[in-house]
């Protein structure tokens, strides 16, 4: 008496199709699970058994082996409750089980259905392998329905599933899946008081999805600007929101009622947040804020106090657009391709360079500060800008400061020519392979001198003359001008001019 049924399983975001065979035999009374299953699986003998007890079933007095293959993978979680509670059924009783039907689920000891994680990429993975019916606890239901050309059959209880299965009973398919308005909320840039400059380098920054830092003294408005970022981005792409929404589901953060993402992430972890928490990690490898903010962006506010090795985990990720994590049996990868944004003091008492000469710091404290940020870390700063206090004039000024959706509408008119690039396939500069950036931010001769003048006399590295380009690109792209001309060039150094403590 051998049943199988189909589920799936995850491994980071890449779906595949499990077997979960059951066989029932003659011998002493045993339940095993094989086939690589982590604690979680084998904990569901448990709650199938009690499942299926306080639904009034009889659980099979047999020798049961549940195969779940290919059995050189590794199965995490509790999806499998429900497909081995439905191979036990099948295998002991005449069930039919439609064979282009998945199914995947946890149980409650009393034979409800719970939501899982990273349902998204399991439903993408089981229509791209023929599944055309897919059964999901019922609070997973409308998240699955994103998946277009599959059958979502949302369960409930077990009971209502063997109801369905032997035609006693009919689950309603989920309906398609609708998007609903949702209000953005996102505070105003015209909350912001002066800061012009500021302002500006965040839309070239939002433009072409540049990394920023902000230095300046307390109470400038760094914190205040930096939560202001989302409000001129412009919405994801179709394809950008499925991404995000699969690597949120993955780490359990989606909403039932309104799973897909639709605005960029902004993630701000805390500077006491560990490297492993940026990363992404864990026994069954999580993504980290990384991940989350794939994108979208990643604000680090007070960038100094952050420890000093998960500042250096943002290395190797900003330069692939990737992490990779390492675990036992593997590596898992997500996607990782956000705009860092960071702010700090210029130094510890927060006050260096203020005119007032209110800072108690020596220079070397200073350095010492500044020290704290590896080199390769601030080369990876596309704009580098300077916030300074606000003045009594600027604050008590009755001019009205450009409201986010104005700032927004340029964002917007400037990536999209971006993404008429090549084929319609334009990254935002912050983006543009080497041989891409070689082709569009090609300068003229004045350019060119002005570069080579730069260049020296900042010190660049060949990865600051490449930002530096791609910046000039945005800005550019900002005027509508076709080529990178000097003065667009002159205003992607001006970005890099900050002397840091040096
Ligand atoms: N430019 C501004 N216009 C209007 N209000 C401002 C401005 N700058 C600061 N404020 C007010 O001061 C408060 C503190 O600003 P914010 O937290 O952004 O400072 P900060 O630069 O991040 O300081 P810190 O370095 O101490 O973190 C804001 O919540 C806001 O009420
Ligand atoms: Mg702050």
């Amino acid at each position: 008496m051998v049943s199988a049924i189909r589920s799936m399983g995850l491994t980071g975001l890449n779906g595949f199709d499990v077997s979960v065979e059951c066989f029932l035999s003659q011998g002493m009374p045993a339940f095993e699970v094989v086939g690589l299953p982590d604690a979680a699986v084998r904990e569901s003998r448990e709650r199938v058994r009690a499942a299926m007890k306080n639904c009034g079933y009889e659980f099979p007095v047999r020798r049961i082996v549940v195969n779940l293959a290919p059995a050189d993978t590794r199965k995490e979680g509790p999806v499998y409750d429900l497909p081995i509670f439905l191979g036990l059924m099948a295998a002991g009783n005449d069930l039919s089980v439609p064979p282009d039907a998945a199914f995947i689920g946890e149980l409650s000891l009393e034979g409800q259905t719970r939501p899982v994680t990273g349902m998204l990429p399991m439903a993408l993975a089981a229509k791209a392998s023929g599944v055309r019916q897919i059964f999901v606890p019922e609070a997973n239901a409308r998240e699955t329905s994103l998946v277009t050309g599959l059958d979502v059959y949302p369960v409930r209880h077990v009971r209502e599933l063997l109801d369905h299965l032997t035609g006693n009973g009919q689950i309603a398919k989920a309906p398609p899946y609708q998007s609903q308005p949702v209000p953005f909320e996102c505070p105003d840039f015209a909350d912001v008081r002066g800061q012009d400059n500021v302002k500006r380098a965040l839309e070239v920054a939002a433009a072409g999805a540049h990394n920023v830092l902000m230095i300046g003294p307390p109470g400038a408005g760094k914190s205040m600007l930096a939560r202001r970022l989302p409000g001129i981005l412009p919405e994801l792409t179709n394809a950008e929101a499925l991404d995000s929404t699969g690597i949120h589901s993955v780490a359990g953060l989606t909403s039932r009622e309104e799973p897909l993402l639709r605005f960029r992430p902004f993630r701000s972890p805390h500077h006491t947040v560990s490297a492993p928490a940026l990363v992404g990690g864990g026994r069954i490898p999580r993504p980290g804020e990384m991940s989350l903010a794939h994108n979208g962006v990643l604000f680090l506010d007070e960038l100094p106090e952050f420890q000093r090795d998960a500042l250096e985990s943002l290395r190797q990720p900003m330069e692939d657009q990737q992490v990779t994590i390492s675990r036992v049996g593997g590596t898992v990868t997500y996607p990782a391709r956000f705009m860092l944004l960071c702010a700090m003091n210029p130094c510890k008492c927060g006050w260096y360079g203020h005119p007032a000469g209110r800072c108690r710091c020596s220079e070397e404290s200073v350095k010492a500060y500044y020290g704290r940020i590896s080199g390769p870390v601030l080369d990876r700063m596309d704009i580098v800008i300077e916030v300074p206090s606000v003045s009594y004039e600027e604050l008590s000024g009755k001019e009205q400061a450009e409201s986010s959706a104005a700032v927004r509408k340029r964002v917007c008119a400037a990536r999209l020519k971006q993404q008429a690039r090549f084929d319609g396939q334009g990254p935002p500069s912050a983006h543009l392979t080497q041989e891409q950036m070689r082709e569009v931010c090609a300068l003229d001769e004045a350019g060119d001198k002005l570069m080579k003048s730069a260049f020296e006399r900042l010190g660049l590295t060949a990865r600051a003359y490449t930002r530096v380009l791609k910046v000039a690109r945005t800005i550019a792209d900002l005027t509508g001008s076709e080529t990178v001309a000097p003065p667009h060039l002159a205003e992607a150094l001006q970005y890099r001019q900050l002397t840091m403590g040096n």
